[in-house]
């Protein structure tokens, strides 16, 4: 959940900001890109050099630095606009005093007033502070104009009392971050099957027979899936190395008749299954186990039929959503409408080898999703991954 997000970390002064080195890291860890904010108090209790060595970014406090003689302005807006998640950790009674009120005397509270991302807070107070009916109304407060709450815990404070008031460690926050962010993403709980890439049918130890799938829109499809929160199966056939997030679970073949054993096999638990691969039509009807020797004269090589995948799901389909691929090499949308009612699909994504920057090769696509109900809608030539995003967009406001 956290891959590739972009997190500002606001840093107040309280002894648990010690705890914020642990907390970078962590979110590094998970592929956040991490960029901090401290009051001038917080400086007291870290040193922004530490944070700014891990979070591998300047850190802000002022709203003007001071760099070799000249001027530099810090642009609490843009840091604001730059955030997918803003984290106060730790967060003091002061501070929240101040975010309830609207007060906006430090770069921080700045960024904070002009944010329109998520927000979550881990306040750290002292016990008596923390047990405060003005701390309770506060967060009360935060919480019912959206901001998420990540309670302090019980333990040892810094005062020597012992009760509530410790900052959650930075392990459980981040844990938290990623539970919340979870179940309010639109696909939390669904459970997606995706194939991608070609197949290949070997003749013999040596060779093989294949297409030019690069196999990008289906793992840029899988990629989109899991950061809305769906639990992700990909079936892959033989592709370049394409780096994808561990939480997804991937699942290499090699054949058709393997692609076609694993779509079956895992199937019947998904809501929705994109078959986005390009399955060969046809293999050898036999493959030699040594390698083939060549004669003088032609060779004739006997093909025989695959099985076709999405045919076989029209009889065990229940209320899942089948979504096909159908790359044409003339600009003829009536082949894929053909293909969409032949396998019973919910959807068919049409493109065509006409349009320049579409098909298998280049990153870009230009595609339409014809439905079955007749609708259809075009999507114009983009990248792959930004065709993802639409595409999933329009998927999750159809069935989801
Ligand atoms: N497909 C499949 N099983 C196969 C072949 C194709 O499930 N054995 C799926 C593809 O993953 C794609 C859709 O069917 O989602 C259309 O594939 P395409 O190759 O365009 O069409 P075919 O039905 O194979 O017809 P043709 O090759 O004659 O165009």
């Amino acid at each position: 959940m956290l891959a590739g997000k972009h997190i500002l970390l606001g840093v107040t002064g309280g002894i648990a900001a010690y705890k914020t080195t642990f907390l970078v890291r962590l979110l590094i860890r998970q592929g956040a890109q991490v960029k901090v904010i401290m009051t001038s108090s917080a400086k007291d209790f870290v040193s922004p050099l530490t944070l700014s060595t891990l979070s591998q970014h300047p850190v802000y406090s002022d709203f003007v630095d001071e760099a070799d003689g000249t001027l530099q302005w810090n642009n609490h807006v843009e840091l604001a606009k730059w955030a997918d998640l803003f984290l106060i950790a730790p967060l003091t009674s002061n501070t929240l005093a101040k975010m309830v009120s609207g007060a906006c005397d430090n770069l921080l509270l700045a960024a904070y007033m002009s944010s329109s991302c998520k927000v979550f807070v881990a306040p750290a107070m002292d016990l008596d502070m923390y047990a405060h009916p003005a701390t309770h109304e506060n967060l009360s407060v935060l919480e019912s104009r959206g901001v998420d709450v990540i309670p302090a815990t019980s333990g040892f404070l810094a005062s020597g009392l012992e009760g509530e008031g410790r900052m959650a460690e930075p392990e459980s926050i981040v844990e938290q971050l990623i539970d919340r962010l979870q179940a309010e993403a639109p696909l939390y709980q669904k459970k997606v099957l995706i194939n991608a890439g070609p197949t290949r049918e070997s003749l013999d130890p040596v060779r093989f027979m294949s297409n030019h799938s690069t196999g990008t829109m289906g793992y840029e499809l899988a990629l989109r899936a899991y950061e809305l929160g769906a639990d992700v199966t990909l079936i892959s056939g033989p592709v370049r190395p394409l780096a994808l997030p561990e939480g997804i679970n991937r699942i290499y073949i090699n054949t058709a008749a393997e692609m076609y054993d694993q779509v079956m096999a895992h199937f019947s638990a998904v809501d929705i299954f994109i078959a986005s691969a390009a399955v060969a039509d046809y293999t050898f009807e036999e493959t030699h186990p040594h390698k083939l020797k060549k004669g003088k004269e032609a060779l004739a090589l006997n093909l025989i039929r695959t099985k076709d995948i999405l045919a076989g799901l029209v009889p065990i389909k229940k209320n899942q959503v089948v979504v096909g691929f159908a790359l044409e090499s003339d600009n003829d949308p009536s082949k894929a409408l053909s293909k969409m009612k032949a396998k019973g699909l919910d959807a068919i994504v049409y493109n065509t080898l006409s349009d320049s920057g579409a098909g298998f090769g280049p990153d870009t696509n230009k595609v339409t999703l014809y439905q079955k109900d007749g609708s259809h809608s075009d999507f114009p030539l983009q990248s792959k991954h930004q065709l993802s995003k639409a595409l999933w967009s329009d998927f999750i406001a159809q069935w989801f």
